[in-house]
């Protein structure tokens, strides 16, 4: 397949554009998808801990967190209603995901965005106004709904407007909305819970509405992206947005690699069962793995939970409010961090330190609880040089998560995946990662009552387990041009077994070389 574009250098491809405000534009956005996503993993945790909130809707919740500390206070939380309250976001956004993937594909990005945006308001006021645990429940689901079509879309926008040389930078700007938008939640939840009557966590669940109308209105001034024209035969309109988007006449190199790009998938009939052939094995194996560690980390325990936790350990409801929002600034931070280094340390180191970083975490975290609770989980005091070491090593392990496998979980992914088969695999990235949030957030209440300290334990176990498989799997992709990506699994001791040479993306593997420098493209 002749594709054009040419070649710099360096032997990357090169199109000419710039970063043109109208590109920003889509980046804020892009943004606010994050920001919907963020705002509901952290706001949950903080409004299942104000007592107004359980006495209303979880009154035996309640009733048990009333009873005084000689009781056992792992169960405390221990409540299929409660943990379903949370969850069922997850799999609503599950199931819409994998709708959204076609409605993306025949009908654009933008209509998606625009539903997300649209559901997500929808699911805010229902929650806002609530009476019943029911409204609760239907609330978070339409929520759900509208993330599985924000993620689907939103990110998938972002990497088609971006121009090539900022689309790295733009993908871990993606989680580090998701990051803002937890900690803006938690900040939330802190200051509402203060209200006097009891009524903050309306305003807390009620105020996603904010970022879902922006991305409502957003989506509704925003263009498609040429991709998604071309995809859908709008040829001429395509091209004359390109110049737009990129801020130059001359387009017409993209342009053709676009529509070449695009007919070369649109001949792949069964995307799905081509997926399972051996040459794509590394490909699908990372599609399952990154996701399934990167929830196995056990992230979205803090997450969601941290106040809940914080309330476990002892902390009393305002104090465990102000420590979620500790992780959640510490959160944000890393994720700068890894934004600066992941260019220049490469993605394995960033995975391998972030592990070990989080193994001893949970190790002392574990200890720690374990020493004061028991088993049988009753404190009695707690010191206050206790809770200082608990919440520091809970900040240790974020920051691990947040500049190794938080963003990575999402970037890695993205960049190994051959162009015919990217938007199935990443279909299969992102319902992984959607099925376990949801089990991780359905079972960890239960977990803790029944595991009660162990369960750090077990977590632990898994860090272990995902850093041996970096290690001994995980190829380095730092520095090498997605359309490259086959070399990393040609030279890899294991995988080179499945790619063989030659083999690889049916001449989709654009600018292949045939000598250093100068490609046929
Ligand atoms: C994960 C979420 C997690 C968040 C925390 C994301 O990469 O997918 O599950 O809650 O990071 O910052």
């Amino acid at each position: 397949m002749p594709v054009g574009g040419f070649v710099v250098g360096d032997g990357q491809k090169a199109y000419p554009g710039k970063l043109t405000p109208f590109v920003l534009f889509t980046c804020v956005v892009a943004a606010m998808g994050g920001l919907i996503f963020g705002y509901d993993i952290g706001i949950s945790g903080g409004v299942t801990s104000m007592p107004s909130f359980l006495r209303r809707f979880f009154p035996s919740v309640y009733r048990k967190q009333q009873e005084d500390a000689t009781t056992n206070q792992y169960c405390q939380y221990d409540s299929p209603t409660l943990t379903l309250f949370t969850s069922s976001l997850y799999l609503a956004a599950l199931v819409s995901s994998l709708v959204a993937s076609t409605v993306t594909r025949k009908f654009g990005r933008r209509l998606s965005m625009l539903f997300g945006g649209i559901l997500f308001c929808a699911g805010a006021l229902i929650n806002g106004f609530a009476k019943h645990v029911w409204m609760l429940i239907v609330g978070r689901i339409l929520l759900g709904f509208g993330i599985g079509f924000a993620n689907q879309s939103v990110p998938l926008y972002l990497s088609e407007m971006a121009p090539y040389k900022y689309r790295g930078a733009l993908n871990i700007g993606f989680q580090l909305s998701i990051t803002i938008g937890i900690l803006v939640a938690e900040v939330l939840n802190y200051f509402f819970a203060k209200i006097k009557g009891g009524w903050g966590w309306r305003l807390s669940l009620g105020g996603a509405v904010v970022p879902a109308l922006i991305i409502t209105l957003g989506s509704l001034v925003l263009p498609d992206t040429p991709n998604s024209m071309i995809e859908r035969g709008q040829h001429e309109e395509a091209k004359t947005k390109l110049r737009r988007i990129r801020g130059v006449d001359d387009v017409s190199q993209e342009f053709d690699d676009l529509v070449a790009a695009s007919k070369e998938s649109q001949s792949i009939e069964h995307p799905w069962t081509n997926l399972l052939r051996r040459k794509y094995r590394p490909h699908l194996t990372m599609a399952i793995m990154i996701p399934f560690f990167q929830q196995l980390t056990g992230i979205n325990v803090i997450m969601f939970y941290a106040p809940v936790l914080f309330n476990t350990i002892g902390f009393t409801t305002d104090a465990s409010l102000m420590s979620a929002v500790v992780t959640g600034s510490v959160n944000v931070a890393a994720t700068l961090v890894s934004i600066y280094g992941v260019d220049k340390w490469g993605r394995r180191f960033l995975f391998l330190e972030g592990g070990t970083q989080m193994l001893i975490c949970q190790a002392v975290v574990a200890a720690c609880i374990g020493a004061k609770f028991g088993v049988d989980g009753t404190p009695g005091e707690l010191p206050k040089w206790y809770a200082i070491v608990v919440v520091t090593f809970i900040c240790i392990y974020v920051a691990g998560f947040a500049w190794s496998w938080g963003p990575l979980g999402w970037l890695v992914p993205s960049e190994i995946f051959p162009l015919e088969i990217r938007s199935a695999a990443q279909s299969i990235t992102v319902s992984v990662n959607m099925i376990f949030t949801f089990i991780i957030a359905q079972i960890f209440l239960t977990m803790l009552c029944h595991l009660k300290f162990g369960l750090f334990l077990v977590f632990a176990f898994f860090v272990v387990v995902m850093s041996i498989f970096v290690y001994i799997f995980l190829p380095e992709t730092k520095g090498i041009p997605i359309e490259e990506m086959g070399q990393v699994w040609r030279s890899h001791w294991y995988w080179s077994r499945f790619v063989e040479d030659g083999e690889y993306g049916n001449g989709l593997e654009m600018g292949k070389s045939s000598n250093q420098g100068t490609k046929r493209v």
